[in-house]
């Protein structure tokens, strides 16, 4: 049986994991770098080093957990791109040095694939089928037709999503990652109170634009003079809700472009951080334009950043026969077709 190590260093989670051939986890330890809450953003320089200190730590713990050792690994990966490359390099420099070490192949995987194969944990993929990405950097939609194949159909044309939870909680006082506290905020707040702008909806394109609602709740917020608990939670409800409108009507309408070229989707699944976000995967789930199409998700713990996801892209290319592709790329945004590797 096929055992594969993996490594994810992108951000501020530190993550490494061993997963069998099948996609079993059996190992996978996430280590979340809280010296950057204090900052209210990820600190690159901080990052980088502290994921060199704690990889020293989280490595051996591994192995020792499942007694297995190094010479038992079949195929070692890391995430090698998009993200920030202090990271990349530290994460990609060690799994590749153990590869070289033992004899065994090194596989440079993009991030966005990770989050892209993520629902195969528990679900059985099913082609064609739509994937919305919705990360701290990137908010995509992808089509995929088969296996390691897809087509990039839209994206955000500034700020991703993720990141408009991360400024919008910032504006009004809560920690980074500011994603899990929006949410929970709305629970209690009233999401008609401020009405926020839904920039690009009556473009044809199926672009993303979302930094105009993280302007308009910065102008509300200097407007208001108290900001207390009650402020809070309904701007995070109203928040909330106009990224969920818009999410759902772009899906609804590459829905209906795909079916105008008679591309039948049925499985719609929806991965990255964002996708946590149980009040966006309600709406999905409960939207009656939506009603035919089929929901997957990857496991609530596996949709921020993690090894696991990483071994499991790894694990799809060695099954397809696709060999790790080597030459060096590096720029910070790239899609899931420009392949970006250490
Ligand atoms: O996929 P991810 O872990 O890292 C990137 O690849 O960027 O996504 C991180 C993003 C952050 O912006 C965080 O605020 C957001 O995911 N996030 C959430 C939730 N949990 C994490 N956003 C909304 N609701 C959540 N429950
Ligand atoms: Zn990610």
């Amino acid at each position: 049986m096929t055992i594969i190590f993996s490594i994810e260093t992108s951000c501020d989670e530190t993550s490494v994991a061993i997963v069998n051939e099948l996609g079993k986890i059996i190992c996978q330890i996430t280590f979340n770098q809280l010296e950057h809450k204090k900052f209210g953003g990820v600190v690159p320089e901080i990052a980088s080093r502290a994921h060199l200190q704690i990889l020293q730590k989280i490595i051996p713990s591994c192995f020792k957990k499942t007694n297995l050792n190094i010479s038992d690994i079949d195929l070692f990966c890391a995430t090698s791109g998009p993200g920030l490359i202090g990271g990349l390099l530290v994460g990609t420099t060690i799994a590749k040095s153990m590869a070289i070490g033992t004899g065994k192949p090194f596989y440079p995987i993009n991030h966005l694939e990770g989050h892209l194969i993520s629902p195969a944990f528990n679900n059985e993929l099913k082609f064609p089928s739509l994937i919305l990405l919705l990360t701290g950097g990137h908010t995509q939609l992808y089509l995929t037709k088969k296996p390691n194949d897809y087509e990039l159909l839209g994206e955000t044309i500034d700020d991703a999503i993720g990141e408009s939870f991360d400024k919008v909680a910032k504006l009004i006082g809560l920690p980074y990652p500011g994603g899990p506290e929006i949410e929970k905020l709305a629970l209690k707040g009233n999401s008609n109170t401020y009405a926020l702008p839904h920039p690009l909806k009556n473009k044809k394109n199926i672009n993303f634009s979302f930094s105009g609602i993280k302007t308009a709740v910065s102008l509300i917020v200097k407007k208001q003079k108290k900001i207390d608990r009650k402020f809070k939670e309904n701007i995070a409800a109203s928040f909330q809700n106009k990224i969920i409108e818009i999410i759902i009507t772009k899906v609804e309408k590459v829905l209906k472009t795909l079916e105008e070229k008679k591309i039948n989707i049925y499985d719609i699944s929806i991965v990255g951080g964002v996708a946590a976000n149980k009040k966006i995967r309600n709406s999905f789930s409960s939207a009656q334009s939506l009603n035919k199409y089929n929901f997957i998700y990857p496991p609530i713990e596996l949709c921020g950043d993690n090894a696991a996801m990483i071994a499991l892209a790894c694990q799809q290319k060695y099954k397809n026969n696709v060999k790790p592709n080597t030459h060096f790329k590096a720029s910070p945004r790239l899609s899931i077709n420009e392949m970006n590797i250490l």
